[in-house]
């Protein structure tokens, strides 16, 4: 195994909030690496700095072996980290297929080929029947794959997802988690997963880190971290252990 993404002492204040708090961890080459914590907890500021929707104010982010922070949102994923938004946000209009092809025309300048690389990322999605439709069309759990498609087409090295499962029932959820397995595996994609569905954690994650006010109070196996007493009560609550 060898670091794929490294986080070092990353910070982020809006106005007077510290938002992310010198975050530090670092993800493996092929690993599947979750955040959680409560809403407000950084979740999604640290992903739009690693991302580079936003520059952190202080720490170093590492890719494959390269310096990232700074760069913008389209280097960062030309580089081979691809993420989805935690409101999902394709473009409505557009088929489904013609969403997927956009992202696969990242690498690819032929038309045609980034076509059949998206109908490709869409049997994988469980989309290809749903690929003429308008995206505006689909109903929730089917956006939520559509998100998962464009970014997984443009081939990233890093998948960050933001909360692909929120609103999902237990049955389109573990949809979901077979997928994103399948994906680990076959493609040897790694994944950067923010998740409230703990069961989608504890079934995918290798490590889980715990935001809570923007810093990190617990990094470790999943099951070590839902055991953790200062995790359990800042996020979990008591029932969650058992
Ligand atoms: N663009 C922004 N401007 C000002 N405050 C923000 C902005 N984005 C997030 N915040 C604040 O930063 C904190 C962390 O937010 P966020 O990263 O979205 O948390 P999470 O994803 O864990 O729910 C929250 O208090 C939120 O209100
Ligand atoms: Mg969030």
């Amino acid at each position: 195994m060898s670091t794929l993404l490294t986080v070092a002492g990353v910070s982020k204040r809006f106005r007077g909030l510290l938002a992310v708090d010198r975050v530090s961890f670092e993800i493996e080459s092929g690993e599947i690496f979750a955040v959680i914590g409560p809403n407000g907890a950084g979740k999604t500021t640290l992903f739009n700095i690693i991302a580079g929707v936003f520059a952190g104010d202080e720490g170093a982010i590492t890719f494959d072996g390269e310096r990232i922070e700074g760069l913008s949102s389209d280097a960062v994923c030309r580089r081979g980290i691809g993420r989805t938004f935690q409101l999902v946000r394709p473009f409505p209009a557009l088929t489904v297929e013609d969403n997927v092809v956009i992202g696969a025309l990242l690498h690819r300048s032929d038309v045609a080929a980034a076509r059949r690389h998206a109908r490709d990322v869409l049997a994988r999605l469980d989309l290809f029947d749903k690929r003429g439709l308008t995206a505006s069309a689909l109903t929730l759990p089917d956006r939520k794959r559509l998100e998962v498609a464009r970014a997984l087409a443009t081939e990233p090295k890093l998948l960050l997802l933001d909360e692909v499962m929120a609103g999902l029932r237990p049955t389109e959820t573990d949809r979901m988690v077979a997928i994103l397995a399948d994906i680990n595996r076959e493609r040897g994609v790694a994944i950067l997963l923010i998740e409230h569905v703990m069961r989608a954690v504890m079934a995918l994650a290798t490590r889980v880190l715990v935001l809570h006010h923007g810093a990190q109070i617990a990094l470790g196996t999943p099951d070590a971290v839902v055991r953790d007493p200062a995790v359990v009560e800042s996020y979990l609550g008591a029932e969650a252990v058992g």
